[in-house]
């Protein structure tokens, strides 16, 4: 009767819990079990009861002998959970119905005392649940809490209880309670190499659950009542480190990390690297934990760039170890370009005789921008051995050999496809909200005025007044005085002529400082010359990025129109793919220029209230420094997009023939996407290094883009790549370049990728290229053909104790539908389809 009543109750309990949760937009758990082990009384920890367990008629719980032991100490302060405790003094086993499969979180409480004869400090036992070994010979010394998540495959879950040799076991309280299927995924894709697969049915227990830059986040504060930590006693060097908290600025959006990944109290503060307003700070901020040795941990990376103004802002290192996880990342192009928006990456990593993890973030070299990292949060969790055991004691008696064969080292990356159909349909849905946001904001309010032609014009400072210092302190399009640009240029020496364009002749120059500079000088009689000069300065003094060519000063005196730019030592991309006799590219270096110049347009794009068109994408406005770093140039016939000018439609034509999207020919309406396909025939020229117009050629031949086109219908678009690279492109790699090139030559705009998926594609097939360098050291030769490497790699390749790296997840599945198919069901077919 009385257990009828009490699991009657417990049922009603249980629904009134979720009931009042449901209200309040938290998770509710199916499964909620939670229990004050000895108490006579329910306990209240924060908005949760955890109920008396008391009678030995208790439902759950099977054990020999019923010990209700409470603490005669009371002054502890402790959680009332510590109050009381039970005590096992044979097998004892805690059994859940799992109303639902799944993942399910154990929490164990562990806070000895003294009762009766029970000296819980010097108690030794194991406990199990499933198959798996929890703990093993455990003995617990202070207040311990364990977390613990195993995935429910049967209707219940039990948790055993095993004194060691002659002692007992005790417990204070136990939690077992559903984990959103979002947590944990299980087919989470590791690049280049494959899937990960089996995370799913793993155990983990949470080693470190780490707060970035803020103070503790308590149970009661988490959504999944987790406790985060703060990162200070983790700092190696602290005096490098420096907090952030902007709790409110943190964004979530659809298809990103929910609340369950990590709350806002997580996202909203971070670690940054404390570069004391030094431009030139170059150090790692790194955090150290300790771990057992001999396990497979998954580290779990949190992001959330509340300290940029703008997109693409920030690009950074993340290590462990010595090993890199990922370089350049760049929150935004992985958060839909949203800013503030979290995000979080997954890994794998072995440690095998080190008894401490490091991880590390530090400024990327490829930073234009002022040095900077972070991380805003970071779990640590440990994954079950081969034997089925989490538990250091147990696997120190497998020895070394089977720590060779528990290992996966694969560098990773992102999940594939996903992303890019991801950002299809995200994108546009970020676009739009965005837009509104800004809306009101149009270029027109940031117009800069200039004078042109004025031959009285001010001049900016007084630095140039006499002609002579004309030296590049600010980042800001300076005027520059005509008798510094004549002084520059060696008064406009021809054989300084580095080309000539519509607009008219180039030059290159060296400014009074030093600085090396281009300066392009139009045709002073040309109304259409003008507007392009005013176009020119306005979007370059706009647009800075590390991918666009930036603006030095100009130039409007004595009717002149001087644009002086940043000297690109190695000339366009298109001298390098033919016509030249410069050494060839190889296919890394044409892929890395690809994706700085996707980077370049996707900020264009993207990166400013409005976006941007650039209407004159081709090889020959892709530049490149000194290291072959991609930037675009050219901006004279940029105009915003479309939502904002209407009178844009019926703007002639513009751009350069062999480029010029057929639609906007057609239509004469001008999109991003005239700008896609543009791109698209430059990643054909790159591939095929011939011009895209070659009159010369056989009809068929002429026009690339169709050439290139017909080819890759039939599949056989490798019969007429540029020969120099024949046997050095790996299959998967032209394979995805190829695809994203095709879709950029789509007939309609609105089938054409936007520029962020271009660039997610390129990425990926640098990496699908990258896979066979790094993941298989002994086959560089040029075989490219073949399968991905296998994932378990020889460990005695590896010299770090710590070997990284594997898989890098977007958080979530979107939800969001495309044409009404369900994202998350193209999700799981792209990582199928896409990540094997
Ligand atoms: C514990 O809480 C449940 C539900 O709130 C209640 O039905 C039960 O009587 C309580 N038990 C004790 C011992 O107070
Ligand atoms: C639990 O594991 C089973 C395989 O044993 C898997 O099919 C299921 O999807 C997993 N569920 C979750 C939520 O982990
Ligand atoms: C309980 O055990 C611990 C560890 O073995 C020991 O340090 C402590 O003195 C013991 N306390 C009592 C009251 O026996
Ligand atoms: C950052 O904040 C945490 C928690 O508020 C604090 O413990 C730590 O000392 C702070 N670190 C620095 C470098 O200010
Ligand atoms: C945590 O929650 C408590 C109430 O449950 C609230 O008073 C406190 O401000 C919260 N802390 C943070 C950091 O949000
Ligand atoms: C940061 O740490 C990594 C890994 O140990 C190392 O390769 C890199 O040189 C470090 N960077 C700096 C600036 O110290
Ligand atoms: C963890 O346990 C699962 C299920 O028993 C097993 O499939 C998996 O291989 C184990 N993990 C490791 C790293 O051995």
């Amino acid at each position: 009767m009385m257990l009828r009543k009490g699991i009657d109750v417990l049922l009603l309990w249980i629904l009134s819990i979720l009931h009042l949760q449901s209200s309040c937009e938290g998770y509710n758990p199916p499964d909620n079990y939670l229990i004050d082990c000895g108490s006579s009384s329910n306990t209240t920890v924060g908005d949760r009861v955890f109920i008396a367990d008391n009678s030995a008629a208790s439902k759950f719980l099977s054990t020999p002998e019923d010990v209700l032991a409470k603490s005669s100490s009371n002054a502890k302060g402790d959680s009332p959970l510590y109050q009381t405790a039970r005590v096992f003094t044979g097998s004892t086993k805690y059994t859940f119905p799992a109303t639902q499969k799944g993942r399910h979180w154990i929490r164990l409480y562990f806070s000895p005392f003294v009762y009766n004869s029970y000296n819980m400090s010097s108690a030794t036992f194991s406990v199990s649940a499933q198959s798996f070994v929890l703990l093993n010979r455990f003995t617990a010394t202070g207040v311990v809490v364990k977390e613990f998540s195993v995935n429910a495959s049967s209707s219940s879950i039990v948790v055993t209880f095993n004194p060691s040799d002659n002692s007992f076991a005790f417990l204070n309280a136990i939690e077992v309670v559903s984990v959103p299927d979002e947590l944990i995924q299980d087919d989470a894709s590791v690049l280049p190499s494959g899937n990960y697969q089996g995370l799913l049915v793993q155990a983990l227990e949470t080693v470190h659950r780490v707060n970035m830059g803020g103070p503790t986040v308590s149970s009661a504060n988490d959504t999944l009542w987790r406790t985060w930590v703060p990162d200070g006693n983790f700092l190696v060097q602290a005096s490098l480190a420096k907090n952030v908290t902007k709790i409110g600025a943190v964004n979530y959006v659809s298809g990103g990390p929910t609340p369950n990944i990590a709350p806002s109290t997580v996202y909203g503060t971070l670690t940054e690297m404390n570069s004391a307003s030094d431009p030139n700070s170059n150090f790692n901020v790194t955090w150290q934990f300790d771990v057992d040795s001999r396990f497979r941990y998954l580290v779990r990376f949190h992001f959330c760039d509340i300290v940029s103004s703008s997109l693409n802002q920030l690009l950074f290192n993340v290590y462990i170890g010595s090993s890199i996880v990922v370089s350049n990342l760049d929150l935004s192009t992985r958060t839909f370009n949203v800013l503030a928006a979290p995000y979080y990456l997954d890994l794998v990593t072995d440690v095998i005789d080190s008894t401490t993890l490091r991880v590390s973030i530090g400024p990327s070299t490829e930073s234009g921008g002022y040095p900077n990292a972070i991380l805003n949060g970071l779990e640590i969790m440990k994954m079950n051995n081969s034997d089925g055991s989490l538990s250091g004691d147990s696997s120190a008696v497998s020895s070394g050999s089977s720590s060779k064969s528990m290992v996966g080292v694969i560098v990773g990356s992102s999940v594939g496809g996903v992303m890019a159909l991801a950002f299809i349909g995200v994108l546009l849905v970020c676009c739009q909200r965005r837009r509104k946001r800004f809306s009101g904001q149009g270029l027109s309010k940031t117009w800069i005025p200039i004078s042109i032609n004025g031959g009285t014009s001010l001049t900016m400072g007084s630095k140039y007044s006499n002609g002579t210092t004309a030296s590049i302190a600010s980042n800001l399009g300076y005027r520059i005085p005509f008798a510094a640009v004549q002084e520059a240029t060696n008064n406009f020496d021809e054989s300084w002529v580095i080309g000539i364009g519509g607009f008219g002749k180039v030059y290159r120059g060296e400014l009074s400082d030093g600085t090396k500079v281009a300066a392009k000088r139009g045709n002073p009689k040309s109304q259409q010359g003008l507007a392009e000069f005013k176009t020119e300065i306005e979007m370059l003094s706009q647009f800075r990025h590390r991918h666009l060519v930036s603006l030095i000063g100009y130039c409007d005196e004595r009717n002149e129109m001087i644009l002086i730019y940043e000297y690109m030592e190695n000339g366009t991309l298109k001298s390098h793919l033919y016509g030249s006799d410069l050494p060839n590219l190889s296919w890394k270096q044409r892929l890395e220029i690809c994706i700085g110049a996707a980077r370049g347009l996707h900020y264009l794009h993207t990166g400013y209230a409005t976006a941007v068109i650039h209407r004159d994408v081709k090889s020959a406005n892709i530049l490149l420094d000194e290291n072959l770093m991609a930037k675009v140039a050219d901006f004279g016939l940029s105009k915003a997009g479309p939502e904002l000018d209407q009178t844009h439609v019926s703007t002639a034509v513009k751009g350069s023939f062999g480029y010029l999207d057929p639609e906007y020919f057609r239509r004469q309406q001008l999109t991003e996407k005239s700008d896609v396909y543009s791109f698209g025939v430059v990643l054909f020229e790159v591939l095929c290094a011939r011009p895209v117009i070659d009159p010369t050629l056989p009809r068929e031949m002429v026009n690339l883009a169709e050439w290139a086109m017909k080819w890759q219908k039939k599949g056989q678009l490798d019969k007429i790549i540029d020969p120099t690279l024949a046997g050095m492109i790996r299959p998967d790699s032209l394979r995805k370049f190829a695809e994203t090139a095709e879709k950029c030559l789509a007939d309609f705009g609105v089938d054409r990728p936007a520029m962020g998926d271009v660039l997610w594609n390129l990425e990926y097939a640098l990496q699908l290229q990258e896979a066979v360098l790094q993941g298989d050291p002994e086959d560089n030769s040029t075989n490219m053909i073949g399968e991905l490497s296998p994932q378990v790699n020889n460990f005695s390749n590896v010299d770090a104790s710590v070997s990284a790296v594997a898989l890098e997840v977007e958080g979530g599945a979107v939800d969001d539908d495309l044409s009404g198919v369900s994202m998350s069901r193209v999700f799981s077919q792209l990582v199928k389809s896409e990540g094997r």
